[in-house]
């Protein structure tokens, strides 16, 4: 049993103690630990069974704060991009100095941060008086979660869950390394890289040929945010004469599908509610034992849509 609750000071003082606090966060819900206690960082790859070739995303409350983790000189970029990004979803990463435990990084020079965009989240950072270290609080590879219920379905030896649902953005973070006048994008996620071309030229990666701090996220492996049963990519005009057992998910209400059970994200394909309400929906078609294989239509590959559709490709990946 995680026991669970809204003490913020409570959840703190765990922290402070090496605890383990599982809590919203605008994009999805967060595993933290302090950043600068590597046993209790440990113990969040312990819990979600992550490999420790994975590094985690350092969380602040107050940018001042990137000065305890980022190498100086710390990059004008991270500046400009932090004020106009954050409290938001957006991760940067940057050199680490010495003090940044390397379990939090996995062993690489460089270190990811970023400040929430929940209260609960920066109150909790603000009450523990040191980063916090949190990946998503799911076990490795399955959907992330957005809802308290979500996390006690898939992990256990937490502390502490503080109540509370993850806000209106619903997927990760955009993960992104700052570096002289440009950034790299290696994470799609909740803030598209059209919008950080308003602030500087942003670069894709080069998959194969990755600088040696810049491992592709492992955000970037091909399976990963996966429900627990067949997941299959299907456009809304073929689906049609589905198997017994099918769920669909859809993201407009334009159309009727027989099948088990539908649920929509959205009702006119407004892609800022298909995000917010994604791993939700693949959590209703996990937890129902009536639905044996799920399908979701595609949304078109713009804007928040390539950070969407690569969730729901890896998501599928292996039911081609
Ligand atoms: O929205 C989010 O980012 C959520 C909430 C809880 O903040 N966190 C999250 O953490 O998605 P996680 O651990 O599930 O994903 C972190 C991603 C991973 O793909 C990891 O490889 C990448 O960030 N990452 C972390 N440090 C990195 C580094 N130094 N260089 C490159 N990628 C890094
Ligand atoms: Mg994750």
């Amino acid at each position: 049993m995680i026991e669970k609750g809204s003490d913020i000071l409570y959840a703190a003082s765990l922290l402070s103690k090496g605890g383990l606090v599982a809590f919203p966060t605008e994009t999805v819900y967060g595993l933290g630990a302090n950043a600068f206690d590597p046993v209790a960082v440990a113990r969040i790859f312990e819990v979600k069974q992550r490999p420790s070739f994975d590094p985690l995303i350092v969380h602040i409350s107050d940018i001042e704060q990137i000065e305890l983790l980022f190498e100086k000189p710390i990059n004008p970029l991270v500046y400009e991009l932090a004020k106009k990004f954050w409290p938001g979803p957006l991760t940067i990463v940057h050199t680490k100095n010495s003090h940044v435990p390397d379990i939090v990084t996995s062993g690489l020079s460089t270190v990811a941060v970023r400040m929430p965009l929940h209260p609960v989240a920066l109150n909790l950072i603000r009450a523990a008086k040191t980063p916090v270290a949190a990946p998503s609080a799911n076990r490795f590879g399955r959907i992330s979660p957005t809802r308290p219920s979500h996390v006690i379905k898939q992990l256990s030896g937490i502390d502490y869950l503080l109540t509370g649902n993850a806000g209106s953005v619903g997927i990760e973070s955009t993960v992104v390394s700052a570096h002289k006048g440009y950034c790299k994008l290696l994470r799609p996620g909740g803030i598209s890289a059209h919008d950080i071309e308003q602030v500087c030229p942003c670069k894709l990666p080069n998959t194969e040929n990755f600088e040696n701090s810049e491992l592709p996220s492992p955000g970037l492996l091909t399976s990963h945010y996966a429900p627990n049963k067949p997941i299959y990519i299907v456009p809304k005009n073929q689906l049609a004469n589905l198997p017994e057992g099918s769920g669909v998910i859809l993201h407009s209400k334009k159309a009727f599908i027989d099948a088990r059970r539908v649920v929509y994200t959205s009702e006119n394909q407004n892609l800022t509610e298909v995000a917010a309400n994604l791993f939700m929906a693949m959590h209703i078609m996990e937890d129902d034992n009536t639905i044996q294989q799920i399908y979701i239509e595609p949304v078109s590959e713009t804007g928040l849509g390539i950070a969407i559709m690569d969730r729901v490709k890896k998501a599928a990946f292996k039911y081609k």
